[in-house]
């Protein structure tokens, strides 16, 4: 009989799942397998929710955001109970091999299935990059040009003004989006998870932008800090008269999710769904493909989710730098 692969994406959408999708699709067709999309992540693996896809089904997609399948954050699968259910549901429909598309919890999740059996690849995909397995994961760059462009429109209006603007990106407990949007957006501070600093360093930090001469300032702050947008408004707000600046608050929030993937994640996409199953067909499971650069990358599942993603200090000091 045909072998039949699987197909599914889990947790926050990502720029690029559509084209990995449709590379992995297209290629498994070439190598005679039978191939399979899961609706809704591991929801939809849970519930059997399988459906075929052919060289059609996943046409005119490649240039779109989000996911084709859908996805969904499944707290049934965190329990002994969901994991068995979806395990039963593979051998249902007779699927041998699964690709998981993913940030760090999925992935965790395509560990969990692969220490119980089922032939796994993940596909490091999340605009939060907080996978170690993956110097950059599928989605983030094009997140990161969304962020960039709020990011430029902003400052004008702040010059135009003479304010400070609070920008909050996503990115969950990784500063990763932050740190590079804050470089790349020529940040006066960046906050992040990873170098937390008090309310009062971040209003010196601006204080001393005004004082070098600057007449607008942006501080670009990653949701997942301690000090968030919300935390550092009220404290500047507290102290207004003090800190003698004026503020106003943005958070890009889901915008950043939604974008069309730029060409490094439609091309890193179309090189990992292909790969995928190129190793699947050489034997190999167990494992989570990323990038390094425009390099593909090659890890254990287990080792890729063991341990936080390090930011490099290099850029943070960078960033410290460039902000004078
Ligand atoms: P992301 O993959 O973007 O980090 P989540 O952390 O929300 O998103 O994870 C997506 C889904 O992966 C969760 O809703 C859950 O079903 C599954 N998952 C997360 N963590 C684990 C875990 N430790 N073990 C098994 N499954 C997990
Ligand atoms: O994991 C991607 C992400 O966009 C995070 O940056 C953010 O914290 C989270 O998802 C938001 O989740 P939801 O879409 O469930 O509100």
């Amino acid at each position: 009989m045909t072998q039949r692969i699987a197909i599914l994406t889990s947790g926050g959408d990502a720029p690029g799942m559509n084209a990995a999708i449709r590379a992995a699709v297209r290629a498994g067709l070439a190598r005679q397998l039978d191939m399979f999309g899961v609706r809704h992540g591991y929801a939809g693996l849970i519930a059997g929710d399988f459906r075929r896809l052919g060289a059609r089904e996943v046409g005119g997609i490649i240039d779109r955001g989000g996911t084709m399948l859908g996805t969904s954050r499944c707290p049934e699968f965190l329990t002994d109970a969901g994991q068995q259910t979806a395990i039963r549901r593979l051998a249902e429909h007779e699927i041998a091999g699964l690709i998981v598309l993913g940030g760090n919890g999925s992935q965790h999740g395509s560990l969990a299935l692969a220490q119980r059996g089922v032939a796994v690849i993940g596909i490091a995909s999340t605009i939060d990059n907080d996978l170690a397995g993956s110097d950059v994961t599928l989605g983030a760059t094009t997140a990161l040009d969304v962020a960039l462009e709020a990011i430029s429109r902003l400052r004008v209006t702040a010059a135009a003004h003479g304010r400070v603007f609070l920008v909050e990106v996503m990115g969950r407990a990784c500063g990763y989006l932050a740190l590079m949007a804050g470089i790349a957006g020529g940040a006066e501070a960046i906050v992040i998870p990873e170098a937390e600093q008090s309310p009062e360093q971040v209003a010196l930090a601006i204080q001393d932008a005004y004082r070098r001469g600057k007449s607008h300032a942006i501080v670009v702050i990653a949701e997942g800090a301690k000090h968030n947008a919300d935390a550092l408004a009220r404290h500047f707000t507290e102290h207004a008269e003090r800190l003698n600046f004026e503020l106003r608050v943005t958070k890009l929030g889901h915008v950043q999710r939604g974008g069309s993937p730029g060409a490094f994640d439609r091309l890193s996409a179309t090189l990992l769904g292909a790969e995928a199953i190129e190793r699947w067909c050489g034997g190999e499971h167990g494992i989570l493909l990323g990038l390094s650069g425009a390099h593909l990358t090659v890890s254990l599942l287990r080792d890729a989710v063991a341990r936080p993603k390090p930011l490099q200090p290099q850029w943070l000091h960078l960033a410290h730098v460039l902000s004078r």
